[in-house]
């Protein structure tokens, strides 16, 4: 059966475990997420003055990487989940962040240079209108980075395994493991996420998988012309 995203559902979920959300991140990838996090954000071409968006920003990883790269760009976080925010703005007190859902965004066409989203889209139940909402707030030529998990391989398997049943052992059911392991075993192979994309518009520019494809990120484009 396939597991269900009602956006109700998945909103009540992250508003529980918020406050277990990066200790648990910590825990089971032993802190990885936090150095891949921070390369997929080397990858992006930042300059001063750029206006980011940074969509299920969650409690607000890539925000913070993405102010540490560049002091001068002006960053906006956006999620549903009142708690994840909640803690988003006590770790980065200079940074925006809003209560929104990513299917519609309440920005202007045209308002972003950067569009970023990790591990959001496998939670969205209609994950096209957020690609295509993603595309209209991309001002023409600006970049949208996607990060998730990736490959469905032999150490993919082994990593919701041990994940799975260290949850279990720590966190009992305060961290709904069982969602984790089907949503990330259900979503897009990266090959057929990157169609998704590229049917709604999207140019690919760049991809980098981390951990043996476990993690995979890309880097589209909203026009033809090149920018790396
Ligand atoms: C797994 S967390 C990722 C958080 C953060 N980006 C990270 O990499 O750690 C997924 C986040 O997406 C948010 N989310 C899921 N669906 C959403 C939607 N339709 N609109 C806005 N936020 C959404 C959840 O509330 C949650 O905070």
């Amino acid at each position: 059966m396939t597991v269900s995203k009602n956006p109700d559902d998945i909103k009540n979920m992250f508003n529980k475990i918020a406050t277990h959300y990066d200790a648990n991140n910590n825990f089971i990838s032993l802190g990885l997420h936090k150095i891949i996090k921070k390369k997929a954000v080397k990858e992006l071409n930042i300059k001063n003055n750029m206006r980011v968006l940074d969509e299920c920003c969650g409690t607000g990883d890539i925000s913070g990487y993405l102010r540490r790269r560049n002091k001068y760009i002006d960053i906006t976080g956006i999620d549903f989940s009142e708690k994840m925010i909640q803690i988003a703005r006590k770790k980065y007190p200079d940074i925006t962040f809003l209560e929104g859902n990513c299917t519609h965004l309440p920005f202007l066409n045209n308002s972003f240079d950067i569009v970023t989203m990790s591990f959001g889209l496998r939670n969205i139940e209609n994950y096209k209108a957020a690609i295509k909402e993603s595309f209209r707030v991309l001002e023409d030529g600006g970049q949208f980075m996607h990060l998730d998990f990736g490959e469905k391989n032999f150490i993919s398997k082994i990593f919701d395994f041990i994940a799975s049943k260290l949850i279990r052992l720590f966190y009992g059911n305060k961290i709904p493991y069982e969602y984790l392991v089907k949503s990330k075993k259900e979503f897009f192979t990266p090959e057929n996420l990157i169609r998704e994309f590229e049917s709604e518009g999207f140019i690919l520019k760049k991809r980098k998988d981390y951990l043996f494809g476990v993690i995979s990120m890309q880097i589209f484009k909203k026009s033809k012309t090149a920018y790396c």
